[in-house]
């Protein structure tokens, strides 16, 4: 068996709390979680979940009060770490006057590449992100998607094989989105490890191999998005139209959710032939029936707290 890509053993941190700092509030609480190499791992959760907490310490920047963890073998507190890994994190801030190019060739300094290899290197680099055109211009005129690429581009610059994201689609349009997922997907066919946070689920839904869900500090599951939404819903959703001057009975009425003149609600499946005799009872059109398909959202809104039509659905069958 391959080593895996990253490797966390209990990793637990508490931060001092309170207005004299006296108390520990801990915010990631025994994380144990392998990533392979070559995956696409979505860590999910709401926010205060402990998302940054975690990347910061996979990233050697704090400390953990207990756990450990080891990045392709390596272990998080050896500085050789460093040179398999690359960060971008949550709301990064660039200097405004600096270029693109600028920018990318300080930190490329770091790294120690030669002045030709920089040049070549942050030419390529500039490309692969999208921003060919735009290397000489500042990042003060750049938008919030083109300073999140440049943020990528600075995270991959030194071609690290296991790059953690903070969020690195928040704040952008669905376009910017797109383009930040077809850069990650663009890292795994490189055989890159890519490990980021979001919040945005769909997102998570369409590019990870497998997502882990985080809340208070905990994690709730982990597994591939298929997987985690293959949860028995067993939940049936009607559309349908009402009648004018036909009230629909109290319980339907509560979970209908109308748009565009059309009503639609999910109801258990044991439930569906009492649900459509009672919509015939007040003469509603019926235009389907179909199966709720579970989403990553569902799952996560389950496991989190909070609900939507499905899960609400699922609820009700759960004695
Ligand atoms: N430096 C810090 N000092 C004290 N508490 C912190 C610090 N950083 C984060 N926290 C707390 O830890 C919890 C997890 O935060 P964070 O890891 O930023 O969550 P997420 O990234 O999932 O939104 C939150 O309750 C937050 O207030
Ligand atoms: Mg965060």
């Amino acid at each position: 068996m391959t080593t895996p890509a990253i490797e966390i053993l209990g990793l637990t941190k508490d931060y001092p709390a309170g207005f004299w700092r006296k108390r520990l509030r801990r915010s990631l609480d025994n994380l144990t979680l392998n990533v392979e190499e070559g995956e696409i791992f979505g860590f999910l959760g709401p926010n205060g979940a402990g998302k940054t907490t975690t990347l910061k310490l996979l990233t050697g920047l704090i400390f953990p009060t207990a756990g450990t963890a080891r990045v392709r073998g390596q272990s998080i507190e050896d500085v050789r770490m460093h040179r398999a890994i690359g960060y971008l994190p949550e709301q990064p801030y660039f200097y405004d006057y600096l270029t693109a190019r600028e920018l990318l060739d300080y930190y490329a300094r770091f790294a120690g590449f030669t002045r030709a290899e920089r040049r070549a290197r942050i030419g390529r680099l500039l490309e692969r992100v999208g921003l060919g055109t735009a290397g000489d211009v500042q990042l003060r005129k750049f938008s919030k998607g083109m300073l999140q690429r440049a943020g990528i581009a600075q995270a991959i610059l030194h071609d690290p094989q296991v790059i953690f994201l903070d969020e690195p689609m928040s704040g952008l349009d669905p376009v910017g989105r797109r383009e930040v997922r077809d850069i990650i997907y663009g890292l795994k066919q490189q055989g890159r490890t890519v490990f980021f946070s979001t919040h945005i689920l769909a997102d998570a839904e369409m590019l990870c191999d497998r997502v882990a869900v985080l809340h208070q500090g905990k994690l709730m599951g982990v597994g591939a998005p298929s997987e985690i939404v293959s949860i028995e819903i067993n939940a049936m959703e009607i559309l349908f139209e009402e009648r004018d001057g036909q009230a629909l009975p109290a319980a339907l009425a509560a979970s209908a959710a109308r748009s565009g003149g059309r009503c639609r609600i999910a109801v258990p499946e044991a439930g569906l032939y009492d649900a459509l005799e009672q919509l015939r009872g007040c003469q509603a059109r019926i235009l389907s029936v179909a199966p709720v398909r579970p989403t990553l959202e569902d799952y996560f809104l389950r496991m989190v707290g909070g609900g939507n039509a499905a899960s609400r659905a699922a609820e009700v069958k759960t004695p």
